[in-house]
């Protein structure tokens, strides 16, 4: 018999173990290009978890921003915008208490549009810098990089894993006009899937209906203006035509930071992935009611 089959079982259990689960076993280089607020504070402990894995992570982002700051869990490669930190803070969420205030709700919506447009331009120049930056782009290109992670909110990142040509993974909480759904494929029956801000449930009369319809078209315009200049950037870049559904149909993974917990039922795609206790990390016991429920 060989002697192999003598080393002990626990022995051998141990070193399969460590060959499957060891620390370095698999370690990938993964290229981050994260939405910059809160969407970086949900983004980062995935980070971290990445790095506690083995795996090495390079974080690209404006060296003006509101959140993105170094970490011994990544590198952070920054590049330059023409904007100071104090414009930027301005122009990114100067006027954000006007939410607030009581005004008509069509004046309230331009307003919001209005913001909205001078934000999504800071963010859209911000990806041009870098799409234009060589240097960067040319270490990142021989850097050898497995693949993108990043928040298709801000769809510079899928912009940039094209322009890369490496394969993306997406990591969001949700994206307007129904785009993961229209990057994937997804069936999206008007009838059962509730769309944004509708207040809809997955049960709805023929007004709800006919109201699930309708607010998407109001929205469309949004997604217009803040969408279609990442699709005219990668169609510069790349020298053919790229839509906006192009953009979103780049990504190899959907990592939702949902939970049908808490979101109605809707159709989902193989290539979804639902981890919204991602978000809980942090998370607390509940108080103790001492029998007080329902005072
Ligand atoms: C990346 O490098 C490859 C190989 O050198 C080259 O063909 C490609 O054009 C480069 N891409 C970018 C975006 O610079």
């Amino acid at each position: 018999m060989a002697a192999g089959f003598l080393v002990p079982l626990p022995v051998l259990t141990g070193l399969l173990l460590f060959l499957c689960v060891g620390p370095r076993a698999e370690g990938g280089k993964v290229l981050v290009l994260p939405m910059d607020g809160s969407h970086w504070l949900s983004m980062k402990k995935a980070l971290q978890e990445l790095h506690a894995r083995g795996h090495e992570i390079v974080v690209v982002s404006p060296e003006v921003n509101l959140h993105i700051k170094k970490e011994d869990f990544f590198t952070l490669m920054t590049y330059a915008i023409p904007y100071t930190q104090d414009e930027f803070n301005d122009l990114i969420r100067g006027h954000s208490y006007q939410v607030f205030e009581k005004v008509h709700f069509l004046k309230m919506f331009l307003k919001i549009t209005e913001n909205l447009k001078t934000a999504s331009f800071i963010y859209q120049r911000s990806c041009k810098e870098l799409m234009y930056n060589k240097d960067l782009i040319g270490h990142l290109n021989s850097s050898s990089f497995d693949v993108v992670l990043t928040d298709p909110v801000y769809p510079c990142g899928a912009v940039l894993a094209k322009y890369l040509s490496l394969p993306a993974v997406f990591f969001l909480r949700s994206v307007p006009c129904n785009l993961d759904f229209e990057g994937t494929q997804c069936p999206n029956p008007s009838s059962y899937v509730p769309r944004l801000l509708t207040m809809n449930s997955d049960h709805m009369t023929f007004l709800q209906r006919v109201k699930n319809m309708l607010y998407p078209l109001s929205l469309k315009y949004i997604c217009h203006f803040v969408f279609t200049p990442y699709a005219s950037l990668a169609s510069e870049l790349l020298q053919r035509e790229v839509s906006v559904v192009d953009v979103f149909s780049s990504a190899s993974m959907w990592l939702f930071r949902g939970d049908f917990v808490l979101d109605y039922p809707r159709p989902v795609m193989p290539n979804m992935v639902f981890i919204g206790g991602i978000n809980c990390v942090n998370r607390k016991p509940l108080s103790q009611l001492n029998g007080q429920v329902g005072r």
